[in-house]
């Protein structure tokens, strides 16, 4: 035990420590997002370094490149980051790189010297005011998202380039940008049909044939075909400047199935904070399976599931909510039809069931007030 009077243990319990603060990030970013447990915690470890003010500022705060399966969370990451820090998950800088394939497109990004055509009607979308938009006084920096950066043009690789060694970005009109304060984000699903010939090789018809891979053999192939597809795509001198590389794993059974719940919960607030009729739902367990056995298509992720639970619950809810077939209070049982073909909703008319939802749409109200006064 030290005793010594020149040392004291640290211990970080109070709430608004840097520390917890950064706990609180990452627990966060973990009931968003589903088994990608390596990459919150990078994420995260990125954070904990801004907050205790150790970041190098010749260079971006940090910069990481996300590779892996399509519709397993590599988007979804950043901006749950963006909703966790800023409130909200279109908080982030996002360059879509596939609007930006030819080397003329580059305008609409960095804007044309001055006497162009055009140059007065384009406004370039990373100014110093874009960038700095949705700083706090806490969190100081920005999350600037290159989605499916496989397909930028030269161009666009070389203005990336620039901005991850030397942090900054000269724009059309000579203006220069500041990147120090961001923390960098590109993605790429590189090997997409590969990694997608894999999961369906290997948990996508399991049930069926039997001496399915185990999970850990399928997720080291899929690391193996992302690096390998990434070394082969992109030079040294760009992976050189990447603080991070992490490739998402596929998404699996029990992991979609907490995406389903997750999901769930999120219409529920939807229709809790919408201006339309609030009303509760609740799906019985024959209702859930169906979601997914319709959802589940692993090579896809969550994309699918998500694709289903619109088509089969949210849509279906909204025209009921919209015709006036369910009102303020009501609880709304869903269960499959007789042929298990789709969804049937049901209005629960006993009296526990509406005084429960009666008391979930008076919360409601009140918790979207007072989400409307804090804004
Ligand atoms: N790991 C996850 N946890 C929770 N939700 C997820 C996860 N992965 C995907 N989702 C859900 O699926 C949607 C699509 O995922 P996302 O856009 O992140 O895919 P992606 O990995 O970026 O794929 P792509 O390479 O095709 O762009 C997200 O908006 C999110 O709602
Ligand atoms: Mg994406």
């Amino acid at each position: 035990m030290v005793s010594n009077g020149r040392k004291r243990k640290l211990v970080a319990l109070d709430p608004t420590t840097k520390s917890s603060i950064a706990e609180r990030f990452e627990a966060g970013l973990r009931a968003r997002v589903i088994g990608q447990d390596r990459a919150v915690r990078a994420i995260s470890s990125l954070y904990q370094v801004f907050q205790a003010g150790m970041t190098n500022s010749a260079r971006p705060l940090g910069t990481m490149l996300f590779l892996g399966p399509t519709g397993s969370g590599k988007t979804h990451l950043v901006e749950a980051a963006a909703e966790i820090l800023f409130g909200d998950r279109n908080a982030v800088v996002k360059i879509d790189c596939a609007e930006f394939q030819h080397s003329h497109e580059i305008a609409k990004l960095i804007g044309s010297p001055p006497g162009y055509l055009g140059h007065r009607e384009t406004t370039p979308l990373l100014t110093q005011e874009n960038l700095e938009k949705y700083r706090t006084e806490r969190d100081p920096f920005t999350l600037v998202l290159f989605d499916e950066i496989e397909k930028a043009s030269d161009s666009l690789w070389q203005l990336l380039l620039g901005v991850l060694d030397k942090a900054t970005l000269t724009l059309g009109d000579n203006r220069k940008v500041d990147f120090s304060q961001a923390m960098i984000f590109m993605t790429s699903n590189l090997g997409a049909k590969e990694m997608s010939e894999l999961i369906t090789g290997s948990i996508g018809f399991a049930p069926a044939r039997g001496g399915k891979m185990p999970d850990d053999d399928l997720d080291q192939k899929i690391y193996r075909t992302a690096s390998e597809a990434a070394r082969r795509k992109f030079s040294p001198e760009f992976m050189n400047r990447i603080d991070k590389v992490v490739v998402f794993r596929s998404l699996k059974h029990q992991q979609l199935c907490e995406i389903l719940d997750l999901e769930l919960t999120g219409i529920q607030r939807r229709v809790d904070e919408s201006a339309g009729e609030r009303f509760s739902f609740s799906l019985t367990n024959e209702a859930r399976e169906f979601l997914l056995s319709e959802g589940i298509e692993y090579r896809y992720g969550a994309r699918h599931l998500k694709r289903a639970i619109e088509r089969f619950l949210v849509n279906p809810l909204a025209s009921l909510s919209a015709t006036g077939q369910v009102r303020l209070g009501d609880m709304v049982v869903v269960d499959i039809t007789e042929n298990a073909e789709k969804l049937d909703f049901y209005r629960d008319d006993s009296e526990a069931a509406r005084s429960a939802a009666a008391m979930d749409a008076v919360q409601a109200m009140k918790a979207s007030d007072e989400r409307r006064i804090a804004a």
